[in-house]
């Protein structure tokens, strides 16, 4: 398998997604016209009827009002049949009660799977990994998280990493490790000595040094 071309088609952050059309348990969708106006999570799992595979998707289920609370629409995706996809969800439907709300997109020929660098063929040829691609209102890829096969991803993170871009974005400030709602950013550092002036001398800043200040939000 070719990885180099591989490595160089892969969508990286800062690039416009790739538009795909594709069925889907919701009907067929052109992927442009369903992250319309909106945020975007775009990922993948690697096989319906799958135990990891199952609890992930009851948490996007589970948590999918807090990401309608942050303007966000899910899309999930494996390289499973539309039939498959309708049986696993009516399978943890009677199981556990929990739905799967949003559309999954049924990729049995891969193509939108290697469009997003998806098919990671030293882990499996056939199977995709737990990609997550967070899709601003302009289409851009603005955070990308890869797991393998054999483990499964972090709600909270996924959801705090949401809430962190859209925070720098609305603030134009930047967030510090483990940084969650409510909590103090950092403030852009200065670019001249009259701002860094400035910034010594601001009050509403906590100042580590003049490259490091922090600021609460409200
Ligand atoms: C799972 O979801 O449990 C799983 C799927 C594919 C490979 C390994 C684990």
């Amino acid at each position: 398998m070719d990885t180099e071309m591989n490595v160089r088609t892969m969508p990286r952050i800062g690039d416009k997604a790739p538009d795909f059309e594709a069925v889907t348990t919701t009907g067929r969708l052109k992927f442009s016209d369903y992250a319309k106006d909106k945020w975007l999570i775009l990922f993948s799992h690697p096989a319906d009827f799958t135990p990891v595979c199952t609890t992930e998707l009851t948490g996007f289920a589970e948590r999918k009002k807090d990401f309608d609370a942050l303007n966000t629409r899910l899309i999930g995706l494996s390289i499973d049949s539309v039939h498959a996809h309708l049986g696993w969800v009516d399978n943890v439907h009677k199981n556990s009660g929990v739905y799967f709300d949003f559309p999954i997109i049924a990729d049995i020929d891969m193509k939108v799977a290697k469009l997003y660098g998806m098919l990671q063929p030293n882990e499996s040829e056939t199977a995709a990994v737990r990609a997550v691609f967070f899709i601003d209102p302009s289409r851009t890829i603005r955070l990308i998280m890869y797991y393998p096969l054999n483990v499964g991803r972090n709600m909270d993170e996924i959801l705090r990493s949401l809430e962190a871009l859209q925070t720098a974005d609305k603030h134009k400030v930047a967030l510090p490790l483990n940084w969650k709602k409510g909590e103090k950013v950092i403030v852009p550092p200065p670019k001249t000595l009259d701002e860094m002036e400035a910034r010594r001398n601001d009050k509403s800043v906590e100042l580590v040094d003049f490259y490091l200040a922090k600021r609460s939000l409200n």
